[in-house]
Order: C-alpha cells, then sequence, then structure tokens
C-alpha cells in the first residue's frame, strides 16, 4: 500500500517535471521567435505586472524619489514608528505648542476672511491691543470667538493650559517659515492633546482659497519630467494636503444635533483615495520627514527635554531615544530619503532659495486661515515641514553641521511625523475596502487636478 502511493507519487512528480520542462521550452521559443521589434523587456514587464503577485496591493514598489517601499513603510509604521509616537506626542513637552494665532493675512488686506468674518481676536491690528489683554486673552476664552468660527464651536482652538506648570521658553528664527518666532508677545501657548486636529466646519470659498493660492501661486503641479528638485515642494505640500483631509475624513463631526463624531469614508474617498498620487505624496511626504528626524538623532537624542516635570522629561527623552535607535526601523528602512542627491546642478543653489522663498510664502499663507484651529494644525505642520527642510537642506548656502533647533521646532517635527504616520495608518487600515465600497461609483471625473 504505503510502496504503491510512493510509486504514485514518483510517477506524478515526474509527471510535473516533465510538464515543467516542456513549459519552459515553450517560453524559450516563444522568446526567441518573438518578432525583433518587439522588446523582450515587455514581455517580462507583464509577467512582472501581473497583478497576482502583488496580492492586488494598489501601492507597491518604491515610493517615488524614495528609498523604501510601499509595504515596508507600512509594516514599519504599524510596529515602530505609529505606537511610539503616539505616545510621545502626549507628553508635557511635546504636547505644548507656541504659536501666533492672531490672524493678519499679508495677501488680501481688503476681503481677507479674518475681516469678513467679523471677529474680534483678527480684526483688531495688534498694536491697538492692550498687551494685558493680549496676555489674558491666552488664558480665558471669549464667547466672541465662537461667533469668529462662522459660529462653529468645533473651530476654536481650546486654549486651556493644563494645571501642570511648564517652562516657557525662547525661539529664534527659521528662515524657511515666515513667523518670526521671537516675537513672544504675539504668541500663546496651546495644548495640542485639547485641540485635536479633525473636523472644523472651515470649507467653501474661503478655504479653497487658500489652497488655490498654495497651489496655483505658490507650488504649482510641475509638468511630468520635471526634476526632483522642482518636485519636491509640490510633493510635500499635496502630502500634508492628503493628510489634512484624512484627518478631518477619520474624526467628523456626523451628527451636530447630538454631537456625535465618526469617520466620513466618502470624504476620505473623494478628497484623497480618488486621487493615487496624492496617497503616494502623503507615503513621500513621510518619509521625507522621518528622514529629516533620523538625521537630526544626534541633536535630538541630547536636547533638553526640560518643562519642569521632571519624570515625564526624562520618559520623554527615553521615548524619543527608542524612536531614534529602533533597530527594526534601521534595518527594513535606513535612510527614507536621500537628501544628498538633491541641489547638485549648476543651478542647484538658485532652485534650493527659490524652493526657500516659496515656501516662506507659503507659511505666511497660514495666517490666511480663517479657521483658528486650521491655522493652529497648518502652522504648525507648516513649521514641521520648514523644520524638516531646515534639517535636511543646507540654509542660505551654509553647511548645517552643528545646527540646533528650536524647541518649537522640534515640537512642531515630532507631531508633523505623528500626524502623517497617523494618516498612513488611517489609508493602509481602510483604503482597500474604502475602494471597493466607492471605487465603482465614480471613474469619469478622475482626471480633475487639485
Ligand atoms: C492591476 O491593478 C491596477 C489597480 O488595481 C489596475 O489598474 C491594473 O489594470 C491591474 N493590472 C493587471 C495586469 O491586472
Ligand atoms: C506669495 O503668495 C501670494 C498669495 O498667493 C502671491 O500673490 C505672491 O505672488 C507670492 N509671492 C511670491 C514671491 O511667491
Ligand atoms: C461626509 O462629507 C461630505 C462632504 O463634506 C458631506 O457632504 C457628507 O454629509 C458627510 N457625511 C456624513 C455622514 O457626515
Amino acid at each position: 500500500m504505503v510502496k504503491s502511493e510512493t510509486k504514485k507519487k514518483i510517477r506524478l512528480n515526474s509527471w510535473r517535471t516533465w510538464i515543467i520542462i516542456g513549459a519552459l521550452i515553450v517560453l524559450l521559443f516563444a522568446i526567441l521567435f518573438v518578432p525583433r521589434n518587439f522588446h523582450h523587456t515587455t514581455l517580462f514587464n507583464r509577467i512582472r505586472n501581473c497583478n497576482c503577485s502583488q496580492q492586488g496591493l494598489k501601492y507597491y514598489g518604491i515610493v517615488e524619489d524614495c528609498c523604501c517601499d510601499y509595504e515596508t513603510v507600512d509594516r514599519i509604521n504599524e510596529d515602530v514608528l505609529y505606537p511610539l509616537l503616539h505616545e510621545i506626542v502626549k507628553y508635557p513637552f511635546l504636547r505644548y505648542f507656541k504659536v501666533k494665532l492672531w490672524c493678519d493675512c499679508p495677501f488680501w488686506p481688503d476681503d481677507g476672511m479674518c475681516r469678513l468674518r467679523d471677529c474680534s481676536v483678527c480684526e483688531c491690528p495688534e498694536n491697538e491691543f492692550p498687551k494685558t489683554f493680549r496676555e489674558s486673552s491666552s488664558h480665558s476664552h471669549s464667547s466672541d470667538d465662537i461667533v469668529c468660527q462662522e459660529g462653529k464651536p468645533e473651530a476654536t482652538v481650546d486654549r486651556t493650559i493644563d494645571t501642570k506648570a511648564f517652562r516657557g521658553w525662547i525661539v529664534e528664527d527659521n528662515p524657511w517659515t515666515n513667523d518670526d518666532e521671537t516675537d513672544t508677545d504675539e504668541m500663546t501657548y496651546v495644548n495640542l492633546q485639547l485641540n485635536p486636529e479633525r473636523y472644523t466646519g472651515y470649507t467653501g470659498p474661503s478655504a479653497r482659497r487658500i489652497w488655490d493660492a498654495i497651489y496655483t501661486e505658490n507650488c504649482p503641479k510641475y509638468p511630468s519630467g520635471e526634476c526632483q528638485e522642482k518636485r519636491i515642494l509640490y510633493k510635500l505640500i499635496s502630502g500634508l494636503h492628503s493628510s489634512i483631509s484624512i484627518h478631518i475624513a477619520a474624526d467628523y463631526l456626523i451628527d451636530e444635533k447630538t454631537n456625535t463624531w465618526g469617520q466620513n469614508l466618502s470624504l476620505l474617498y473623494d478628497r484623497v483615495l480618488k486621487y493615487p498620487d496624492r496617497v503616494r505624496n502623503l507615503y513621500f511626504t513621510f518619509l521625507f520627514v522621518l528622514r529629516s528626524v533620523t538625521k537630526a538623532t544626534d541633536y535630538l537624542e541630547q536636547a533638553d527635554y526640560d518643562t519642569g516635570n521632571p519624570l515625564e522629561d526624562m520618559n520623554t527623552k527615553l521615548m524619543m531615544k527608542k524612536l531614534l535607535h529602533d533597530s527594526k526601523l534601521q534595518d527594513a528602512c535606513p535612510k527614507p530619503f536621500d537628501e544628498a542627491k538633491l541641489w547638485k546642478g549648476q543651478s542647484g543653489p538658485e532652485l534650493m532659495q527659490q524652493t526657500q522663498r516659496q515656501f516662506r510664502n507659503i507659511s505666511a499663507l497660514m495666517d490666511c486661515v480663517g479657521c483658528e484651529k486650521c491655522r493652529l494644525w497648518g502652522k504648525l505642520q507648516v513649521l514641521g515641514l520648514g523644520t524638516a527642510l531646515k534639517i535636511l537642506f543646507s540654509v542660505n548656502g551654509q553647511e548645517h553641521s552643528g545646527q540646533t533647533l528650536q524647541r518649537n521646532e522640534v515640537i512642531a517635527l515630532i507631531n508633523l511625523l505623528h500626524r502623517l504616520s497617523e494618516s498612513v495608518k488611517f489609508v493602509h487600515d481602510m483604503g482597500p475596502s474604502v475602494e471597493r465600497i466607492f471605487g465603482k461609483q465614480i471613474s469619469a471625473s478622475d482626471q480633475i487636478s487639485r
């Protein structure tokens, strides 16, 4: 019995071997006898492009202009980055952000949203506002503010600082951003944990105007084949935009009457998933910012995480070390982005200066954002990007070595990385099923550009 079964197997195996050999011969002939002008690689490309080998994944391969592939990014994000970052941002050092919440749009003085809004926070020129008022306004929260946010309480920033004492700090200027961060008088401390980035009700023409100004006047979409230096700003902004939209979709006010919050998956599809480029740019921006954090390892692990809360400060430092030296991350994706390849050509320095000017201008545009909470997160994340740019690229032609970061920059950078990490996770977790549901409904409008 046993013997005959073995024999059968052997016979079967030899049959299989013959079939395989036959198939190989056929394939060989196919390759040898294809017409000359039919490129062999096309055949192999076709085989490789077969989705079966990618398990039907929509995003695979190396993230454009980066050095890691999508699967790796998803894996290290799930296993390492997201869990760590999600804890780190809760510590006092990273949850208090110093920000100028005044709305003083430099571009549209006449019909800027701040004026339109009949907004007491915004309409008063700063020098007319008594200093003591300004200081107290960072603590008390007037009901006028709510009116200013188009009647949407969810658009206002909660300025409560919890009872934990923390030390204020001094900042210096970052050449990539517009705010003069040394101007302490106008700055307010905000507890980010009390102000989650989510739906604010800020939509329509005023919000669109900001993004239009950014995309059309400050970083137009590049023509295909453009060099990496010219692509970079658009991709960073587009990735950030995707992340912001994803946070709105992930935490949406579903029912105003009952104050029910939940996911708005159709919004996720309409604003992000429908446009694969937006998802790709999100991954790009994530890797870019991740690279800047790992590049600043020396600085970040020695930085003074001092808020006057010794235990929590020590833990902040430990967590940062864990993040910076994680072996899984280093093995899987040692260099998420290769900044050394950029700005090399003859026009390199000029291109970088131009990019810096554009980015500063975008940073200035954040003062035109009509919704306070959007302004908070817009400013934080633009400062985070500005910090990443400052770390990765020398500033004003100087080398970056020995560069120091400001406390506010560290806060912005790490919080931005957390936001992006959360977005990547959300897209990875929800994307496939959302595409299955909504993907069938639309296809004609795919060409609309942002
Ligand atoms: C692979 O999947 C993509 C997106 O899901 C699709 O557009 C493409 O046609 C598929 N290719 C093949 C060879 O099935
Ligand atoms: C800055 O942005 C504004 C508003 O979008 C635009 O009008 C202006 O041309 C930009 N300036 C520069 C130098 O890019
Ligand atoms: C989701 O967002 C869209 C667009 O903003 C909105 O029209 C729709 O009502 C939202 N859906 C839910 C369930 O709130």
